[in-house]
């Protein structure tokens, strides 16, 4: 299946009704029911997405951060914590703390696939339908985009086949370069070595 120059959605129809969609967009537009911050440790707004978060978001979020910062302690990373969304459209923000790239010979795929597992669980214990991603740690933590796909597609497609409410997450990537590597690794994935083989539908916007 060849990419089209201009945006699309790449959807997997995973299961029924489970569903992954990849689009191009801001994620502190969406709509679903919680949105996953690329978040630091300390929960402290920085920049790249989790200052989009914060800005669109607003005060209350970074309020409810402090708390949690203060009776918790930092958060690991390859964990993740929610709030709420404040003034955004998504109820809930969920802070899940990437890996910093330092080579990939330091646990890195592990702890990333472990953001968006535990981004995951904390949306399903909510008991929540959707949830959006954006592509955690290829930003300012400097992880390579194509190998970041190649953990977060498959991580996402085990995860929610295992979920009791969740049925949609969605990738929402800041550039055309980024959808064209996730859509490239759904693709060349579509029949994973573990799990059933999906349908993979391709939209124009
Ligand atoms: N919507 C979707 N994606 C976005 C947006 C947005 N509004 N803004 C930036 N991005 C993309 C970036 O282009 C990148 O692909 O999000 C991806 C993750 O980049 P970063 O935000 O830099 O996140 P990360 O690499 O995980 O670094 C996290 O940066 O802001 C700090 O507090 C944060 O210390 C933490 C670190």
């Amino acid at each position: 299946m060849d990419l089209p120059h201009d945006d699309y959605t790449l959807i997997l129809r995973t299961g029924d009704p489970e569903q992954i969609f990849l689009l191009r967009g801001d994620l502190t537009r969406e709509t679903t029911d919680a949105l996953v911050n690329a978040a630091n440790s300390d929960l402290l707004p920085g920049g790249g997405v989790c200052g989009a978060i914060h800005r669109a978001g607003g005060p209350a979020i970074a309020e409810e951060c402090r708390r949690l910062r203060a009776q918790r302690g930092p958060v690991a990373t390859g964990q993740a914590v929610a709030t709420t969304g404040g003034q955004l459209p998504a109820k809930h923000v969920i802070h899940a703390v990437g890996p910093v790239w330092e080579g990939g010979d330091h646990r890195e795929s592990e702890l990333l696939a472990s953001c968006y597992r535990e981004a995951m669980r904390v949306a399903d214990e909510l008991k929540l339908h959707s949830i959006a991603f954006p592509a955690i740690s290829t930003g300012i933590f400097g992880y390579p985009v194509e190998q970041a796909a190649w953990v977060a597609i498959p991580t996402a497609i085990e995860t929610l086949q295992s979920a009791k409410h969740l049925v949609l997450v969605k990738f929402v990537l800041f550039d055309k370069p980024t959808l064209d590597t996730f859509a490239k690794a759904a693709m060349a994935q579509r029949r994973p070595a573990s799990g059933r083989p999906y349908e993979v539908l391709i939209g124009t916007n």
